[in-house]
């Protein structure tokens, strides 16, 4: 079977760790059919938009797309190709990886973050006389879908556990709804652990014991935060992949950006964008390259030796991934 991908390297370090990425990938025994893409800020300057629809054709009709950064247009292009799409849940893995500044080993869990919906609608925001009022909106059809998501993931990839994450205390109706359904929907998944959690309970717990997590699944804005907490706790941003997922499409991305600090220099770390390429690959159920990629990386950590600068080394990208491609 042939993947067809869509490829949008996208501005500054983003081009070089796809290039990076797509090397890594060819010497794997999947069968990818590439199309290059552009979007971004460079685009804008040549195309006029950031967001051609030439591209948006192209995601469509592929089975995955691997995103690399883009620069100062990144709203315009990320969050209109997540709704374009209809990306219904973020994927945020959360993992200690040897010899990085992670806050303590064994951490693994994953969050599940709701993408749709939430505080995060901005047409649900406005100015009053007394200041400004956010609405924050939970449907059934929504959480539902991405609480599935979350419990169908954890089958999926031997995990025991899956968290709900809210603040039903507070949010009685909104975040009651959301608990209800969390619970309703556990119900048939039998063979998994359920627990759940208030929002700021979670965030102290991911600090003192974050082994407790498997699969963590919550509301817009819980989520944002959670991710950027979870980054921090196994050492920033370097290290960081992340997927969006929905019904027909699936979109693969570091959470860095275009790094233009760094960029065009060789130094960036591809490593968040080969992790996203993991994630692309267990997402297409090839586990076994997944594994073998993913391996190659964890022993290029482990050794220690090449590695970039964000991660106290002193090799260049394309050092990084001939490394990895020797060790896969
Ligand atoms: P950034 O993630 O690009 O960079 C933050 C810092 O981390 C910089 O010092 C950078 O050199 C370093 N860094 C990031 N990725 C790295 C890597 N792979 N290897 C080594 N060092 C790395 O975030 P920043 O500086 O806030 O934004 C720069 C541009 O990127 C902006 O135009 C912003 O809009 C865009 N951006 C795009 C995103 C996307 O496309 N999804 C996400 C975040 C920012
Ligand atoms: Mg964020």
């Amino acid at each position: 079977m042939t993947y067809n991908i869509a490829v949008i390297p996208g501005d500054g370090i983003g081009k070089e760790v796809m290039e990076a990425t797509i090397l890594v990938l060819d010497n794997l025994d999947v069968d990818f059919n590439y199309t290059y893409c552009e979007a971004g800020d460079e685009c804008l300057e040549k195309n006029g938009s950031a967001l051609p629809d030439e591209t948006l054709e192209i995601v469509r009709s592929s089975d995955a797309c691997l995103f690399g950064a883009a620069g100062e247009t990144a709203a315009d292009v990320i969050v209109r190709l997540r709704q374009e799409m209809k990306m219904f849940a973020n994927l945020r893995p959360v993992k200690s990886y040897p010899n990085t500044n992670s806050l303590s080993d064994n951490i693994d869990f994953i969050i599940v973050r709701e993408n749709t919906e939430g505080l995060y609608i901005a047409d649900k925001e406005e100015l009053t006389e007394e200041g400004a009022i956010a609405k924050r909106i939970i449907t059934r059809e929504a959480e539902e879908r991405v609480i599935d998501y979350a419990f169908k993931y954890a089958v999926e990839n031997n995990k025991s556990k899956v968290t709900g994450v809210h603040k039903a205390n507070v949010l009685k109706k909104s975040d009651g709804l959301f608990k209800e359904i969390f619970y309703e929907v556990g119900e048939r998944y039998q063979d998994i652990e359920k627990e759940d959690f208030y929002v700021d309970a979670t965030a102290m717990y991911l600090i003192t014991q974050p082994q407790n997590f498997e699969v963590i699944v919550t509301t817009n804005l819980f989520g944002d935060i959670l991710s950027d907490e979870g980054a921090g706790l196994v050492g920033g941003l370097g290290l960081i992949p992340s997927a969006n997922i929905g019904e027909n499409m699936a979109l693969f991305e570091p959470v860095h950006g275009s790094a233009p600090d760094i960029a065009g220099k060789n130094i960036a770390n591809p490593l968040a964008m080969m992790l996203s390429a993991v994630m692309m690959l267990r997402y297409l159920n090839e586990n076994n390259a997944a594994d073998k990629f993913e391996n190659a990386i964890l022993k290029l950590l482990s050794e220690n030796k090449v590695l970039t600068k964000d991660l106290g080394g002193s090799s260049t990208t394309k050092e990084v991934t001939n490394e990895i491609i020797n060790l896969l």
